[in-house]
This record gives structure tokens, sequence and C-alpha cells, in this order.
């Protein structure tokens, strides 16, 4: 057991350190398991003529088609360290404060940003000896059967290089067949990071939100989006549908950008001084050339939108 300040002090500055160094481990990770997903699926000319089609129109308010096959590699190439980035930020919580095992609910899990932010986070408490007794376990929900595919890649080149032993991943392919399960009656995240996206619209979010949250017991739900008007206004109309559709008093639950001052989100792009990824970037080049997709990288702070139950269960750093 870890007082606060110490956890807010101590191990920030220390996590921080340590992600840093694993800038070069994931530049590999991302290059190698997307050179291994394009063998295996043997990709073609015209499947990353429609990646780069369907990708376009997550820029606009289009919908992206992530079944196809070219999507999950131009999605990794493109925006796996800025996804890292955002995860980071919305995971340190779940990661630090509760010293034990951890339940995260990963909706839209894709090519694990997630789970490869949670393993970092972990690790690098482990390189300092200060992981207690955390484990997380994550069931990450996703109905693409690409995307999972890549995401699986990942992690196990990520096993490969960091000790994966306090992070379980369970991928799952629909959040409507998520079962009541909860044997060590661990806190309990649900997470979303970059789904709330037009065209879908509160009401498709609020209800099915609030379900599983029931079901699970939830203690928070963490929301990331782009810094998008669109996306800004969709997780607050989320907010609001769900009051009106459980009833519940305003400030039962809490809105309120959840960005980690500590942890760096530029943590895996160098800003504006040019992407430090360069195994990836020659991936990229090979696979379409010089006018291919760059890596992209938050140049400004995610945002990271947090849900937390009060009333009903215990705030989990009281709990740690
Ligand atoms: C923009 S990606 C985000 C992936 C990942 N969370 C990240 O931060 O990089 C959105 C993902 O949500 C998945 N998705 C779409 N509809 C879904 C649904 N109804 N339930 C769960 N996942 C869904 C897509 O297949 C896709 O992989």
């Amino acid at each position: 057991m870890e007082p606060r300040h110490r956890i807010q002090d101590i191990n920030a500055q220390l996590v921080r350190a340590a992600l840093r160094n694993q800038a070069a481990v994931l530049d590999e990770v991302f290059a190698i398991a997307a050179e291994r997903y394009f063998s295996h699926w043997g990709l073609k000319e015209e499947d990353l003529a429609q990646a780069t089609e369907q990708i376009a129109r997550l820029s606009g308010d289009g919908h992206c088609d992530y079944t196809r096959f070219g999507v999950p590699f131009e999605y990794v190439l493109r925006y796996q360290g800025r996804q890292v980035n955002t995860a980071l930020s919305a995971m340190f919580d779940a990661v630090l404060e509760h010293n034990g095992p951890v339940r995260i609910v990963d909706l839209g899990a894709g090519t694990a940003a997630v789970e490869v932010a949670v393993a970092l986070l972990l690790h690098a408490l482990e390189a300092h000896g200060i992981a207690g007794d955390r484990h997380v376990e994550i069931l990450a929900v996703e109905p693409s059967r690409v995307m999972f595919s890549m995401g699986r890649l990942l992690l196990e080149e990520l096993e490969q290089r960091i000790d994966p032993q306090r992070l379980k991943v369970s991928w799952w392919p629909k959040a409507k067949t998520i079962q009541p399960y909860n044997p060590l009656s661990a806190p309990t995240w649900i997470v979303g990071a970059h789904v709330l996206h037009p065209p879908f619209s509160p009401d498709t979010w609020a209800k099915p939100l609030h379900l599983l949250a029931e079901r699970l017991q939830a203690h928070r739900i963490y929301l990331t989006s782009s810094r998008r008007r669109a996306d800004y206004d969709l997780i607050w109309g989320v907010q609001a549908a769900m009051r009106v559709s459980w009833g519940i008093a305003r400030g039962a639950w809490e809105l309120a950008p959840g960005r980690i001052d500590d942890v760096p989100y530029a943590l895996i792009g160098g800003g504006s001084e040019g992407w430090v990824l360069p195994k990836t970037a020659a991936v990229a080049r090979a696979a379409y050339g010089e006018e291919g997709p760059v890596p992209a990288w938050h140049r400004y702070p995610p945002s990271v939108y947090r849900l937390l139950r009060r009333g009903r269960a215990r705030p989990v750093a009281a709990a740690a």
C-alpha cells in the first residue's frame, strides 16, 4: 500500500522516464507487427488503396469500414503512436491508483492501443520495483477480426520485449455478449478510446454504455477523443443522454478533462521536431512510397473524459 503523494509525485516521474526509454521498442514493435500483418493477409495494392480511402473518412464525418484488410495496416503506420499516447494518459489512473487487480473493458479495442499503453505502464513500474500487487486484466472488445488480428500481433511483439506477466488480455467480439464476470471483485474501468465519432449519435452510445456499466458495476468510464469539435460534442451528448435515460442526479457522474499532467502526451512523437519512429516510417514508405502515410502523434494534449461513479461503489483511490 502506498500513500497517495508517493503515487502522484514519485511514480509519475519514474514512469515518465521509463516510458521515454520505450520509444525505440515501440518503433520496432509497430514496424514488425505491420510487416507480419502484411504478409499474413497477403495485402495487395488494391487493399492499400482501399485503406487510404477508408481512413481518409476519419478526418471527415464519414464512417470508416474497419473490416477491410488494408485498414489495420495503414491505421498502425499512421496512428498507432498517437493512439498509444492518448491511451497512456487515460490509463495512468487505472494502473497507478490501485495497488491490486484491476479489470478494464476496452470497447472498440482496434489495434490494441490501450493494451499497449497498459503494458508499458506496468513495465515501467516493474522496472523501478514499485509495481506492488498490481495486475490488470483487459477484455478487449473488437468486432473486426482484422483489427484484432493486428492488435494480437502488436501484443505478441511487445511481449517478446517487455515482461507481460502482470497483464492478461482476452479478445471478445461483441459488447452485447459480455457476461458479468468478476472473479477477483476487482475495480472495473470501461474505456472507449477514439470510438465516439460521427456518424454515431449520443443515443447509440448512451444506452449500451449504461447497460454495460450496470452489468459490470463499473467504477469509471473513460472516453477519449481527438480534439475535433464534432467528437467533443458527441461526448457531451452521451453524458447528457445518460443522465436522462438513467434518471440520475446531476453530478452523479462527472465528465471532466482527465489529462494527466505528469505523463507526456507527446511521448512517442517528436513534436514539431519530427517523427522519431524511423522503422515504422520505413515500412510505410516501402508499402506506399514517399507519398504514403506519415506516422502522426498528438501535438496537443489528447482529450480524455472521465465519468466517475459515486455513491454505489467506492472510489478506487480510497480502496487502495
Ligand atoms: C478508431 S478505432 C479505435 C481503436 C482503438 N481504441 C484506438 O484507440 O486506437 C474504432 C474501433 O471501434 C471498433 N468498433 C466499431 N463499432 C463497434 C461496436 N459497436 N462495438 C465495439 N467496437 C466497435 C472498430 O472496429 C474499430 O476497431
